[in-house]
């Protein structure tokens, strides 16, 4: 096989080389962790190997290579800062590994290594430096019969010891370095030009490519570390960095990773290749942000203010900045975006399928940014002043987080832009004022979950997991059962017994009833011993494979250790599962109707009616949701099956069975599909997703689903109600029942009452009309007694006065009509129209000669009312804000218009 020089060839000779020596090829997972973490995004390829490094899950085959899509933000590994002046820093990359859970260990991932880096890649050995950890002679003796040992060098945990974050596995490690800076090649080619020693780790020519883990503790939240319980090897070798060895550049940058992206910013700006050289940190800055925007867009996270969503925002507005700052006067970022996609969509194909979803989200980021930006600039700059002129040059952290919490003004934004000005933030009082709000928030919520969860925790270890019988139909009713523990769920106490009236939590040796889970809530019925009776109301699992039935004792006493029976209250666990399983027809119908991008990001499948959370990012509209409606509606009339299947992971995996983001997952799985025998046009399977819930067997038994509404549920995120069944019978009954009874009362039939009240509409606007009539009519019979109002200024008539007028058009006739009366005149007329004011003036030909100018006028008058307007000599008109001041300014036509006659 030939030399891998470019990025795709790399990653695909180090998938295959490691496949070749035994390592399963698993898939890049996605960019938001699965699980229970304290990661905000997947910053290394052993993540989705937790469990197996510490000894959680068996995996198959104890070997595994990936080519894993990772994000680093901030904390230890990188920093936000850094992403522009260095050369080997992105918030995103590539991470290329390989993994052994218990089986290879240092002998062997040293030896792989460095087969693939000098015989594979076919790098200069002469330009291999390696470190290992301080005391770790066993590595070291494993480089030396490689590498000479001055170039094995030794360093202490904050080099060579790694660590995933806080807790998890962790161990020490060996990095290889390559040096890319140039070789004497005349004197002493082995003696590079290099700094030696002393650049490893400091200069930015020694380029750190792989880093291997020797994974042997793990490490607890107040940092203890516990042996794990075999020795594992995590390695990691940054495509981006092994990518600029190969290629002999000088930075990341200069890849053919990054290389397209940055032609098109240089396009898309006009710059001359001088003009890109002298802004190459905004370059960039752009690309490698709009790399992690896309690649993050495309595992479901959109720009918001919490968690990841914040990143993102904060991220992709770093990038707009920096656009502003190199010269983008417009939106650019969805462009660059699409470069990305050519790039990488081939390999991370999921970009392919969210390209639409990804430069829509990222258009619609760009201009709220706008909106946010003029918004806090403005209140800044306002700040500032005020500070300046007070003499201060601390803005107060309270204000900063106002302009967050409020406006939405990023901290960061507001810390560089106070800091361009000479100003210092208060960051404590912004953590403060965040604190407190936090507080607030918490203090809302009533039952105190954590603690309660906390309890049976503690109690893990002693109690029994539950059976759970409740996905067979026939197990709904008087299923024998026993009571194993009763728990008081405000203390945590095992009791022994639980009389009337007490409220406790019962755990059964196996159950009927489902517990709350994957957004199904858990069912209510009945447990009866011989001696006593309780109604559940509610089936948590607070430890996994535990059910805790909250039940209230209504009658007798139950003891622990009795038997029961179990009696699930099977017409409401009929409507959930219609629920639910309409809700899978939901998912899939809004994905055939909007796009892949409308993937699940929560749902709620109660009796009564089920609630469904996806990615989208406009409203939906009226006719895609009639769309969706009549395409679930097919889906339950071809009847399709409803299958629930076991199966490993990875065989769903395979099959393209859907999982949710942020779910952890365990080795075996249940995948729920409904098949069709074939009718229609569509798949035989045509949904398959990862669920636990319970299920109809046909999804004719749905009856019909009805959407109830659509709203927003936060940015980039719609929500979508419907009904089934008998609520959906219901609605229907009660819809036509209203629509029968309006008939009645507008005296038509049903289906007339359309045209019916077309005619009624008719019939009343003929009356508006009318009504018009009259009330112009009225308006003209003032003008006859106002003619006696008349005053005459040196020869010229002057009529002022307020009138009842319904528009200004109104009023201006009236004008004209008093005008062409009076010969001669000066008129201006008040009226108060949509309870404003409003004044017309109008003078004749021979009053203008004289010296009247009904523009002139009619502004003096307006000022009196608060307004202003004006005209030409002889018509104008003017409004104002306060009606009561009216009588008083046309009380000043008079005398105006003696001024003006003068
Ligand atoms: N976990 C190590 C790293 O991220 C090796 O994969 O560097």
């Amino acid at each position: 096989m030939s030399v891998p020089r470019t990025s795709d060839e790399i990653r695909q000779a180090f998938l295959d080389f490691f496949n070749e020596m035994g390592h399963e090829v698993v898939p890049s997972s996605s960019l938001v962790p699965a699980g229970n973490t304290t990661l905000l995004f997947t910053n290394a390829g052993m993540n989705q190997f937790t469990d197996a490094l510490l000894g959680l899950e068996k995996r198959p085959n104890p070997r595994a290579t990936s080519a894993q899509k990772v994000m680093r933000v901030s904390g230890k590994h990188n920093d936000l800062e850094n992403v522009g002046p260095s050369n080997r820093h992105q918030t995103f990359f590539e991470m290329l590994g390989n993994f052994s859970f218990g089986n290879y260990f240092k002998k062997e991932a040293i030896e792989y290594a460095w087969m693939f880096v000098t015989e594979v890649l076919k790098l200069e050995k002469e330009r291999l430096w390696v470190t290992v950890y301080t005391d770790d002679d066993e590595a070291a003796g494993y480089w030396a019969k490689h590498v000479a040992p001055e170039r094995v060098l030794r360093f202490g945990a904050a080099e060579n010891f790694w660590t995933m974050g806080e807790t998890g596995p962790c161990g020490p490690n060996s990095e290889i370095f390559y040096y890319t800076g140039p070789i004497d090649p005349f004197t002493q080619p082995e003696r590079a030009l290099e700094d030696g020693p002393q650049g490893v780790n400091v200069s930015d020519d020694y380029n750190e490519i792989w880093n291997l883990v020797f994974m042997q503790y793990d490490r607890a939240a107040d940092g203890t570390l516990t042996p794990l319980p075999f020795q594992s090897i995590d390695t990691g070798m940054g495509l981006e960095r092994v990518s600029r060895a190969v290629q002999g550049v000088n930075s990341n940058y200069d890849t053919d990773l990054f290389v397209p992206i940055l032609n098109r910013i240089q396009e898309l700006l006009g710059d001359t290749d001088e003009q890109r050289a002298e802004k190459w940190i905004g370059y960039r800055v752009i690309a490698d942000h709009a790399r992690s925007a896309t690649f993050l867009i495309g595992d479901g996270v959109v720009p918001g203010n919490e968690g990841r969503s914040y990143v993102l925002r904060l991220i992709l507005r770093r990038a707009l900045r920096y656009g502003k700052m190199i010269g983008f006067t417009g939106p650019f970022i969805a462009e660059v975006a699409r470069a990305v996609i050519e790039k990488m969509g081939h390999h991370y194909t999921e970009l392919r399928e969210q390209e639409s979803f990804i430069l829509e989200a990222l258009k619609r980021e760009e201009a709220s940014f706008q909106r946010t930006l003029d918004r806090g600039i403005a209140l800044l700059d306002d700040l500032m002043n005020e500070l300046r002129g007070r003499g201060e040059s601390v803005v107060p952290g309270e204000q900063v987080f106002r302009l967050y919490d409020t406006f939405g003004f990023p901290y960061d934004l507001t810390r560089d832009i106070a800091e361009e000005n000479g100003f210092t933030i208060d960051r404590d009082g912004f953590d403060q004022a965040m604190a407190a709000q936090r507080a607030r928030a918490r203090a809302s919520g009533t039952f105190n979950v954590d603690a309660w969860a906390e309890h049976y925790r503690r109690l893990a270890d002693d109690l029994p997991q539950t059976a759970f019988l409740g996905y067979d139909y026939a197990a709904l009713e008087q299923v024998p059962v026993q009571v194993v523990a009763i728990v008081d769920p405000e203390s945590g106490q095992m009791l022994n017994e639980a009389a009337t009236g007490s409220e406790v939590e019962l755990l059964l040796d196996r159950s009927p009833f489902y517990a709350e889970g994957g957004g199904q809530v858990g069912d209510t019925g009945v447990i009866e011993t011989e001696y006593g009776r309780a109604l559940v109301q509610e089936v948590q699992k607070p430890v996994p494979g535990v059910w805790a039935h909250r039940v209230t004792v209504v009658s007798g006493t139950i003891r622990r250790g009795e038997m029961a029976r179990a009696t699930v209250d099977a017409e409401r666990r009929w409507d959930i599962m219609r629920n639910h399983t309409a809700t899978h027809l939901l998912h899939r119908a809004l994905r055939d109707t909007l796009g892949e991008h409308a993937q699940q990001r929560g749902s709620l499948v109660a009796p009564d009616y089920l609630r469904f959370d996806f990615n989208h990012l406009q409203k939906v509209s009226d006719e895609e949701l009639e769309t969706i409606e009549r395409t679930v509606n097919r889906y339950i009339r071809e009847d399709l099956e409803v299958m629930a299947e076991e199966m490993a992971i990875s065989a769903a995996q395979e099959r393209g069975a859907t999982m949710l983001f942020g779910e952890k997952y365990g080795d075996t799985v249940r995948v729920v599909s409904l098949c069709g025998a074939g009718i229609g046009t569509g798949p035989s399977r045509y949904s398959q997703e990862l669920c636990g819930g319970t299920h109809l067997l046909r999804t004719g038994q749905i009856g019909s689903l009805l959407i109830a509404g659509e709203q927003s549920v936060s940015q980039g995120v719609r929500r979508i109600t419907a009904i089934t069944g008998r609520a959906a019978e219901e609605a229907v009954r009660q819809q036509r029942q209203a629509l029968r009874s309006l008939a009645r009362r507008v005296g038509a039939q049903p289906d007339q009452l359309e045209t019916r009240i077309e005619q009624l509409q008719q019939e009343l606007a003929e009356r508006d009309r009318q009504l018009q009539a009259i009330q112009s009519d009225l308006s003209w019979r003032q003008l006859d007694t106002l003619l006696s109002q008349v005053q005459e200024v040196d020869g010229v008539k002057v009529l002022a006065a307020q009138v009842e007028a319904t528009s200004a058009e109104n009023l201006r006739e009236m004008s004209d009509w008093l005008r062409d009366r009076l010969g001669n005149a000066i008129v201006v007329l008040g009226a108060a129209v949509d309870e404003k004011p409003l004044l017309v003036a109008a003078a004749t030909e021979d009053a203008v000669k004289r010296g009247g100018h009904a523009g002139n006028l009619v502004r003096e008058v307006a000022r009196v009312v608060g307004g202003g307007g004006g005209g030409r000599p002889n018509l104008a008109q003017a409004g104002g804000r306060d009606v009561d001041k009216l009588p008083e300014a046309l009380a000043k036509v008079g005398d105006l218009v003696r001024e003006q006659l003068n």
